[in-house]
């Protein structure tokens, strides 16, 4: 496990667990039951998927073993509807087999037999084909490098040396068991969402003119870390200049003077599940006028949206509701220039969790458990088009079976909460530099 012992007693008790045997962060029996339903999707042949190489475990592996140890391989075979662990070296099989849950525990030398053997079977092997996580290679642009994921590699290696066997996509059958969270996995959510937003009230705290922007994100980092997260879900993304709002700056090297706004977009990890938040605040502690009107209406949206989101309805189609709402409070969402009234993701093992599976968060009709992003945003500009100003709010949402939850409720959001929490003493007023 990521975490230390003392934080895994005290998971079992927040979470109400008797046991975490499978060594995972949940029950054996949650693993099974969601490689049980995967072999619905693959009755004519087996699925592959590969672990990590070293780094954090890959969210699939993951999602369906609880198992962090590299160079691991999964087979989910569903014509006999069993499960196959491969692990570089196998100390105590009963142990693994106990803890996992799996049918069969075999080193990965035997990776290649077991292939073979295969070949009599089905001529259908199923694997995620993730394209993406060789980089990012712009469009149109002829890799010099000519990089493949470890996924296409593994493909490739499989084709050379199995001719045999066809290979199909794997990621939507995963997404759409994925896309909708169990309730255990919800309270892991819950408490990644805890911790995260108790670290933007530590930011806010101690917050200040003339400190960097990296300084924020350390707050962030010491204060998820402090708390029992593994650390970011994602990069911290903290502009305090308005040409980076609302974007993926995550360089953070800004100092940041009186009179700028900060709008960080920053979330923990916690045993792997992330959430996602962004926020807005002025670094002197004081909303000027306009900035508090900016601040009222994307608060007002941003509240409507959770009025809104429920299960049965296309995130996509939710404008006219929310302008409905906001409009009795005087607000014209397009005079205001307010955009991405929409879940703009999902979210979970990834910040984007499934992305790019065929199951988007703005036309999916929604249904409960399913978590998501609600971030919309204003950006000012002057007459040549360069943002000037802005504001963005971004919460984790949990759609439940009659509405929503909001998992980042903890995060400060209007002017009056927000100047409150930035009057108080945070981590920085306690580290003075010395007298010169
Ligand atoms: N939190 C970063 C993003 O959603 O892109
Ligand atoms: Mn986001």
């Amino acid at each position: 496990m990521r975490t230390r012992f003392s934080l895994i007693v005290l998971t079992i008790v927040i979470l109400g667990f008797t046991t975490l045997s499978s060594g995972g962060t949940f029950d054996k029996a949650e693993y099974k039951a969601r490689r049980v339903k995967l072999m619905q999707s693959i009755p004519d042949g087996i699925a592959v998927i590969i672990g990590s190489e070293g780094e954090k475990q890959k969210s699939n592996f993951i999602y369906f073993t609880g198992v962090e140890e590299p160079f691991s391989i999964l087979i989910i075979d569903g014509m006999k509807k069993e499960t196959i662990l491969f692990l570089p070296s196998v100390e105590s099989r009963e142990k693994i087999l106990e803890e996992t849950g799996v049918d069969r525990v075999m080193p990965l030398a035997q990776f290649s037999r077991l292939l073979f053997s295969y070949q009599a079977q089905t001529n259908i092997i199923y694997t995620p084909f993730n394209r993406a996580d060789a980089g990012y290679v712009p469009k149109g642009l002829i890799d010099p490098d000519n990089r493949l994921s470890r996924e296409m590699n593994f493909i490739s290696q499989i084709k050379k040396n199995f001719p045999c066997f066809r290979f199909k996509d794997l990621n939507h059958a995963i997404a759409e068991l994925r896309v909708i969270k169990s309730p255990a996995e919800i309270e892991v959510m819950r408490e990644a969402a805890r911790i995260s937003s108790l670290a933007h009230i530590e930011v806010l705290r101690s917050a200040k003119p003339g400190m960097y922007e990296w300084e924020l994100e350390a707050i962030y980092e010491y204060t998820i870390k402090r708390l029992g997260g593994q650390g970011f879900g994602y990069e911290p993304i903290i502009p305090s200049d308005p040409k980076w709002y609302d974007s993926h700056y995550s360089e953070n090297s800004r100092k940041i003077e009186d009179g700028d706004m900060v709008m960080p977009d920053v979330g923990g990890e916690y045993n792997y599940y992330v959430v996602d938040i962004s926020a807005t605040f002025p670094i002197n502690g004081k909303f000027t006028p306009e900035q508090k009107r900016l601040n009222r209406i994307i608060c007002a949206v941003e509240n409507a949206m959770q009025k809104v989101f429920r299960p049965g309805i296309r995130s996509i189609d939710m404008k006219a509701e929310v302008q409905e709402i906001v409009a009795k409070q005087g607000i014209d969402l397009d005079k205001e220039g307010v955009y991405r009234i929409e879940a703009n993701h999902w979210i979970g093992l990834d910040v984007h969790d499934v992305i790019g599976a065929g199951i988007s968060s703005r036309t999916t009709i929604l249904k409960p458990g399913m978590v998501l992003a609600s971030d919309p945003a204003i950006k000012i500009r002057d007459k040549n088009g360069n943002v000037i100003g802005g504001v963005k709010i971004e919460n984790t949402i949990l759609i439940t079976e009659d509405g929503c939850e909001n998992l980042t409720h903890l995060v400060p959001r209007t002017v009056e909460e927000i100047e409150k929490v930035m009057a108080e003493k945070g981590i920085h007023d306690y580290l003075k530099k010395k007298d010169k």
